[in-house]
């Protein structure tokens, strides 16, 4: 199935960076994911900075896992843009793979190794058992329980999850 032309405005290759950028204080998803980006900055930078760095943003991203009760991991793939619209319970498991642009609802979990193409939106409430593949510009509806791969631009529905 070919992807709508509307979803081909969001890149599935391109991170769009201002998708995750903090807007004010209390910014719980933007503040997650850039202690996930800054700890990961800090232990490829080494040396003694570089861990002093490191041991501050587990402190914030532990800070921000509670505050969202969201699993995501601190060494997780994950490419730039992600938007995670009400970060609430959302259950990453390690060995995940987040490609550009993806949008992720709340109570979402990724259970296995699971990859995620770019620009993927993900509904409310969707558990994705892997090992599988999501491909590029797909949106998983809210609720689903995706046991399979899922084609590019595919759009997935219901408990298995079917194509729509
Ligand atoms: C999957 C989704 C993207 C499909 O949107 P769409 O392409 O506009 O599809 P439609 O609304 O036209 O629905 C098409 C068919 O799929 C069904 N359907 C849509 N979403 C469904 C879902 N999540 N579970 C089961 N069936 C669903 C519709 O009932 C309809 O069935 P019908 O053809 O038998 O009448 C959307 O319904 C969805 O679930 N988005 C998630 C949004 C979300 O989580 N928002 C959180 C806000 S807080």
């Amino acid at each position: 199935m070919e992807p709508h032309p509307d979803d081909l405005n969001v890149s599935a290759t391109q991170p769009d960076w201002h998708r995750e950028a903090p807007r004010r204080f209390w910014d719980p998803a933007p503040k997650l994911l850039r202690s996930i980006r800054s700890y990961q900055k800090a232990r490829q930078s080494g040396g003694v900075f570089g861990k002093i760095c490191a041991k501050y943003w587990v402190l914030v991203h532990w800070f921000w896992s509670v505050a969202t009760q969201s699993e995501i991991h601190l060494h997780m793939e994950i490419s730039g843009g992600l938007r995670l619209p009400h970060p609430t319970g959302i259950i990453i498991h390690p060995d995940s793979v987040i490609g550009p642009n993806c949008m992720i609802f709340q109570q979402v979990t990724l259970a296995g190794a699971v990859k995620v193409g770019g620009h993927v939106d993900i509904g409310t409430g969707a558990k994705i058992l892997g090992p599988l593949t999501i491909g590029d510009h797909a949106k998983i509806g809210a609720n689903a329980v995706v046991t399979q791969d899922v084609p590019v631009g595919a759009t997935v529905v219901g408990i298995p999850a079917r194509e729509i």
